[in-house]
Order: C-alpha cells, then structure tokens, then sequence
C-alpha cells in the first residue's frame, strides 16, 4: 500500500493561501486537498474554479478536487480545465455515477466516488470496476473540525472488500476528523490517502503536523507483533 498525506485546506489562513500552501511542500504532502461546496448539497460556501486555477499556477503537488456540489458532471470540465488531477463526486447526487466518473476519466482525470457517513458502501458495487479511488466521509461533509464517526472504520472495510472482489486496487481515501489518534485505526481498516484540515491548519506547526500524522499512519501498515510477557 501506498500511503499518502492530503491536507485540506479548508482550514488554511485564505488570506495566505500561497504561505499555507509552500508549508504543505515542506512538511511533504502528496496531495492538495481542495474542498468545493456550494451552499445547497451542503450547508457551506466555499472556492471554485478560480482558486483551484490559482493553485495549480503555484504548485506541483496534485490537487485533489472533492466536489460537494449538486450537479456535479456540469462543473467537472471546468475544474479538469483548472488543473485538478484528482475529482471526486458524491453518490447522493449523481444519478447517472457511471456516466459522470467516466466523463471525468475522458478528461484526463482521475475518477472517485464519495459516500456520506449514512450512505452504504454497497451502492460502490456497479461502479467498483471503474474507479480511481473511493472516498469514505468519516464526518457529514460542510465543516472543518467536526469529530470523527467511529462506524467509518468499518465502511472503509466493506469499500475494500468490494473493490477486491471487482479486481480493483484502486485506493481509499477517508475525510473528516482524522487526526494522529484515529490513523493508524483506518490505515489498518484499508485506507490509503488521509485527509486533514484541522489536524494540520489547527496546530502551531503545520509542517510538523503532516510528519507526526504520517508517522502515526504509518504505524497502521505494521504488522503488530504479540507481546512478549
Ligand atoms: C468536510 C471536508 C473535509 C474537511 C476535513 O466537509 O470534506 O475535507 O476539510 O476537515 P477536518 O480534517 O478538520 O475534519
Ligand atoms: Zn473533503
């Protein structure tokens, strides 16, 4: 397994995105985690292609584009436009999933699906064959900060169970809540691509913040030997 660190950054100073993003270099993330809402599929308001455009121009660090938005497939040609190497849709408002996640491929994109915390991993299975990635939300996505949903652990479990049985490797990312405590718990359920906005825009050393998550990540992919008594 490959893990990897997204920071959102929901969570980031906006007045000195180009400063959060250069300490996201440093503290070596491996994705930028851009979060889109659009007031109406959740309560929150946030960027679009603009900042996305922006992004793109200053660093070479993927942008991972999470789309919380109703109508998703209208604006995914925009954000590819923009620079978005990675754009992920959510279930709940994508009636034709199939068509969309492989409009997103025809971009030149990668292509993942996100489920809400009440949404089963189930509906996955159609489309299992076809995704890039998945994306299990461990909180309901609108803020930054909320606290994690235990029950993730064991969707981020079913999502990989289905993934396998179609063949795919593609990896899980999990959102919401995660923090040094909870990652190596999700890394060992099968998540692969950790997203966090407060764990790391929260705390004095963002740098710092990146590492420590990475370190206490990785402990999830070791196997944990018995004790000796
Ligand atoms: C929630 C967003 C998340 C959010 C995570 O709606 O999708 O990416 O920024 O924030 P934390 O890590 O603070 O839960
Ligand atoms: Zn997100």
């Amino acid at each position: 397994m490959t893990l990897r660190i997204a920071p959102s950054i929901l969570s980031a100073d906006f007045a000195h995105l180009g400063d959060a993003i250069a300490s996201l270099e440093r503290g070596g993330a491996d994705l930028i985690h851009v979060d889109v809402m659009d007031g109406q599929f959740v309560p929150n308001l946030t960027i679009g292609t603009p900042v996305v455009r922006a992004l793109n121009q200053i660093t070479r660090v993927a942008l991972d584009v999470h789309l919380m938005i109703v109508e998703p497939e209208r604006h995914i040609a925009a954000f590819a436009e923009a620079g978005a190497a990675m754009i992920s849709v959510h279930v709940e408002v994508s009636p034709h999933l199939h068509r969309t996640l492989s409009k997103i491929q025809e971009l030149g994109v990668q292509a993942g699906a996100v489920l809400n915390p009440s949404t089963p991993a189930r509906v996955l299975q159609p489309v299992a064959s076809l995704l890039d990635y998945a994306l299990v939300m461990s909180v309901n996505p609108g803020f930054a900060g909320q606290a994690f949903i235990p029950k993730s652990v064991s969707k981020v479990r079913e999502v990989r169970a289905i993934l396998d049985a179609a063949g795919n490797p593609a990896p899980i990312e999990i959102d919401g809540g995660i923090r040094p405590d909870n990652a190596a718990e999700v890394v060992r359920a099968g998540a692969e691509i950790l997203v966090a906005a407060s764990a790391i825009f929260g705390s004095a050393d963002p740098v710092a913040a990146i590492q420590n998550l990475r370190e206490a990540a990785t402990k999830g992919t070791q196997v944990s030997l018995p004790e000796h008594g």
